[in-house]
């Protein structure tokens, strides 16, 4: 790519957060023009700094809330966006069923504003962080996206609202482009060591918990359950490394504008890409064990573990059919298990109080 070629603009909203923060250095790489807005409720302006070390360049960040209709306009008036990577909103399971309406209000009610505010300044494509939760407890494994969609927590059903929202949107005006990311369960850091996942407090998700274990901030992992009908009675996962989700927006961003610029020329076949639901995973599973040993192989830490009850609402199994991603994105995961293992653990060594 000649040094000087620019792509579109994008709004990252989230973009501070875990998974944004990753994925504006892949936008950067592929040669986007980024713009980060979030309100920094789960994240820090560190992770921007660093960020901007490592694109060598100064991201440009806008601190505010998309509950935040003004300021949404101030910032599509003054830019020219071609479309928004929507990360932004609350994400602890546990935390949603004792606030439902936090949770409603700003994933939901957050989501409606932001698309009102695109709808005005006509800047219709966007990419939403959508999960694996979704599907709730599969029929059938690889789980493809026609899978049956059903959600038993407030953080479940938000997601699954804003997807009925932005298909009902792309039905009712068919100038939208809407592609949701089903993430299955991202893990790991940037190669660097630089930028990773900093959860707040004691980790719900298994990765973190890990780490802290190994870097002696935890005692011991409890192992939720060793009885499901899995390879070895724990919990099966689709990991996926978060840099190659992060690969997976910019796969997503780069069909949308190949789609919209042929639909330009095509002008007779008029028909945008609707609301288009894609998997991000690799189409594998790994027990909780076997993350867990993984882990012991590449970074020599034994990890001390008990087996407890199983935790309520977790499933057995949980893997993607990848296809679809492969077919329209032409993406697929690249990086293994001990990748994973290997960038969790930079991160943490290097970090061990977060961005702290
Ligand atoms: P994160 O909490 O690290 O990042 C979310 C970011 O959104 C944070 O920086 C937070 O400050 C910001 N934010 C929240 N509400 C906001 C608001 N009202 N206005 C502006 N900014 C706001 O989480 P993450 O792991 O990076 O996840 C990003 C998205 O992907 C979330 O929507 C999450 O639900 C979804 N997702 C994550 C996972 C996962 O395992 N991490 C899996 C499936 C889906
Ligand atoms: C969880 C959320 C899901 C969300 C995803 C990413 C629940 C029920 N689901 O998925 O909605 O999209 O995180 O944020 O919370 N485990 C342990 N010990 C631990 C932690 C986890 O054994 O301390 C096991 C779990 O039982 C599970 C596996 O590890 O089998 C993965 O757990 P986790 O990392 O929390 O992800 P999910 O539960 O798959």
């Amino acid at each position: 790519m000649p040094e000087n070629f620019m792509k579109n603009k994008i709004l990252v909203t989230g973009g501070a957060g875990y998974l944004g923060s990753h994925t504006c250095i892949a936008l950067h790489e592929a040669g986007y023009d980024i713009a980060v807005y979030d309100n920094l409720s789960n994240s820090s302006r560190e992770a921007i700094n660093r960020v901007s070390t490592l694109i060598g360049q100064k991201i440009e960040f806008i601190e505010g809330d998309i509950r935040d209709a003004e300021l949404l306009r101030q910032v599509f008036a003054s830019h020219e966006f071609f479309g928004v990577i929507h990360f932004a909103g609350l994400k602890a399971v546990g935390e949603s069923v004792v606030k439902p309406l936090l949770y409603y209000n700003n994933n939901v009610g957050g989501t409606i504003i932001l698309l009102e505010v695109m709808a005005e300044y006509d800047v219709k494509s966007l990419v939403f962080s959508s999960s694996a939760t979704v599907y709730g407890d599969p029929d059938t494994l690889p789980i493809d996206e026609s899978s049956k969609r059903f959600c038993t927590n407030p953080y479940g059903q938000s997601k699954l609202a804003i997807e009925y929202i932005l298909e009902d949107l792309a039905k009712a005006d068919n100038s939208w482009n809407l592609i949701a990311l089903r993430y299955f369960n991202p893990i790991g850091a940037h190669s660097s060591g630089q930028i990773g996942e900093d959860p707040n407090g004691i980790p719900n998700n298994l990765m973190p918990y890990i780490s802290q274990v190994a870097v002696g901030k935890l005692e011991k992992l409890s192992i939720f359950g060793n009885d499901y009908p899995t390879v070895d009675g724990t919990g099966v996962r689709d990991f996926i490394h978060v840099t190659d989700l992060a690969q997976g927006h910019v796969a997503a961003l780069d069909y949308l504008e190949q789609q919209i610029s042929s639909n330009k020329i095509n002008i007779s076949k008029k028909k945008s890409v609707g609301f288009l639901p894609i998997n991000l995973g690799t189409g594998g599973g790994t027990s909780v064990l076997e993350l867990v040993n993984a882990f012991t192989e590449v970074t020599g830490r034994d990890i001390s573990y008990q087996f407890t009850d199983r935790r309520l609402g977790d499933i057995a199994s949980c893997y993607a059919d990848i296809d679809k991603a492969k077919f329209l994105l032409g993406w697929k995961a690249k990086l293994s298990i001990h990748d994973m293992c290997q960038d969790s653990w930079r991160w943490q060594i290097l970090n061990p109080n977060g961005y702290d």
